[in-house]
């Protein structure tokens, strides 16, 4: 099948279709078919002479047997071709959009009590992982700006202090939105905390991370592309059931879907406040910001980009020298996680470009081995959803990922799962026609899991044939969980929703790119040579 699979190559379906269609027609213009067939002997009376007709007879009967025989072979030709790239799961999901939960649904309770702190989110508040920014709304007046905390076991009572914002959207005017950063707390250590000190009090907890270093065992949660669909909620459920038990989330764009409402009603973004707030007061999210945080909409007087989501969800920015809170890169255990915002500018001496350039060289893979890379739209995408968008992304920085031996680059935008090969296409020019990207075992693998269920619904249609860097592919909701074993080994696993279970749908070892072992950099080949091996 392989080697059929080899030969194959440059043939497809089509082609195939089309020389059977030209075999037909020769048969259609002959003498056949033209005045008789086989099958038909009361129109003998036509023919010239019996011995003529069974001749003839015998010559159409054996070119009939070749088409029958030439089509067969051509229709295992083109599924070897189809099968020549990785998988295509053969599971398919419904493909009806899915519905945004009611505005009164229990996801979405208005916690009990006056001025009561709700939307409470924590993320990573610096650079090494024992900093926190506590975030919560009051929807009445400020409220307190106090945070209470305490290491678990301990008498110890400490209070920070928080700072408030607030802001207008077209007709709706924001809550308090409260933001505490947290500093020098201790590694892996469990903190409670109490938010809404003098009104009606919250309490909530997190774990601080192990301080970092090479053989920190630490699990991720990959979650994207969530809104806020009764699919979006049973991601979210299984995730929290999942018992590998994700330590953090990186997210990968594309928050509450607001503006998908008109005048992108900023209202949604307190509904995904409240209904994200049982898993996100527990453990930090990671945000990277997608295309529906962008709120760009002049027509209604609001011309700023990313407005909501900058006053809502802040990151740890400066204390990784980016000048936006949209690029920034965080040290957690033994992942050095490095955030890019697809929609800024991102060309060569663009801020962001610069920013990227010093950091990637800084990570000191001794100290964090698994170089993370978190971005909203993919580099490598072979649905026909979103196909190609990333190719400006990729151009200006594969280059570097590939350099700096970037273990995994997960994205979302599209509304499905795909995971690649390690790949490089970093020899294209666009002048020398290597543009097939070969199997690289120091090459990022990249994973797009988009599909967290959001209002726009599964995207289905995938291009055909399947690309030799892809090396799985399902359109259905789920998430993901990386789990980091040591500094060579992590384990990924992505969960597809199905009906009410999650189930692991595709799962594979990652070894580091930059800690790979001799016996698997000398497996690397392009993905011609695989699809024939
Ligand atoms: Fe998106």
């Amino acid at each position: 099948m392989t080697s059929l699979a080899s030969w194959s190559e440059g043939i497809n379906l089509w082609a195939l279709l089309e020389i059977c269609s030209l075999i037909l027609k020769s048969i259609s213009t002959s003498k056949f078919g033209k005045i008789i067939h086989c099958d038909d002997r009361n129109k003998l009376t036509t023919y010239k002479t019996l011995s003529t007709w069974n001749l003839d007879c015998k010559a159409e009967k054996k070119m009939r047997w070749d088409l029958v025989v030439i089509s067969v072979v051509g229709l295992i030709l083109s599924f070897a071709e189809i099968s020549s790239g990785g998988l295509t799961s053969s599971y398919v999901r419904n493909d009806e959009a899915s519905e945004d939960m009611p505005l009164d649904s229990d996801v979405f309770a208005v916690p009990p009590g006056y001025n009561a702190p709700q939307q409470v989110h924590i993320t990573q508040g610096d650079y090494e992982g024992n900093s926190v920014i506590i975030s919560w709304v009051t929807p009445d007046e400020p409220g307190s700006d106090e945070v209470l905390y305490w290491p678990d076991n301990s008498g110890l009572r400490i209070i920070a202090k928080s700072f408030h914002v607030r802001y207008k959207y077209y007709n709706y005017t924001s809550g308090y939105i409260h933001h505490c950063p947290i500093k020098n707390l201790e590694f892996d250590t469990k903190y409670n905390y109490v938010v809404g000190i003098g009104n009606t009090t919250r309490q909530f907890w997190f774990t601080t991370p192990p301080k970092s270093g090479p053989d920190v065992p630490y699990t991720f949660g990959l979650i994207g592309d969530l809104g806020q669909t009764y699919d979006s909620n049973r991601t979210l459920t299984h995730y929290e059931r999942n018992p590998a038990k994700g330590q953090a989330v990186l997210y990968v764009g594309d928050l509450s879907y607001a503006d998908h409402y008109p005048f992108h009603n900023n209202i949604r973004w307190d509904t995904w406040g409240r209904f994200t707030e049982r898993n996100v007061a527990y453990q930090p999210w990671i945000w990277s910001a997608g295309n529906h945080e962008i709120d760009w909409a002049p027509e209604i007087g609001e011309p700023k980009p990313f407005k909501p989501f900058t006053h809502r969800y802040h990151t740890p920015y400066e204390a990784s020298n980016s000048t936006s809170p949209l690029w920034y890169s965080i040290k957690r255990a033994s992942a050095y996680v490095i955030v890019v915002s697809t929609y800024s500018a991102l060309g060569t001496y663009t801020p962001q470009y610069f920013w990227i350039e010093r950091e990637l060289p800084k990570v000191d893979r001794n100290e964090t081995p698994w170089l993370i890379v978190i971005m909203h739209g993919p580099m490598y995408n072979s649905y026909e959803s979103h196909y190609m968008e990333g190719e400006n992304m990729r151009v200006q920085y594969e280059k570097l990922f590939v350099q700096h031996n970037v273990d995994v680059v997960f994205s979302g935008h599209v509304h499905a799962y795909e995971r690649s090969e390690p790949v490089s296409n970093i020899e294209y020019n666009i002048t020398n026609k290597k543009c097939s990207p070969k199997i690289d075992q120091t090459a990022p693998v990249y994973i797009t899991i988009g599909d967290g269920g959001n209002i726009e619904g599964l995207s289905i249609n995938m291009t055909e044939p399947q690309p030799n860097y892809s090396a799985f592919r399902e359109a259905s909701f789920g998430h993901g969980i990386l789990e980091i074993k040591n500094r060579t080994h992590a384990h990924w696993s992505w969960y597809r929703n199905q009906d009410g279970y999650f189930v692991n749908a595709d799962s594979t070892w990652l070894s580091n790119r930059y800690h790979v072992s001799s016996e698997e950099l000398s497996v690397s080949e392009s993905c011609d040579e695989k699809a024939s091996s």
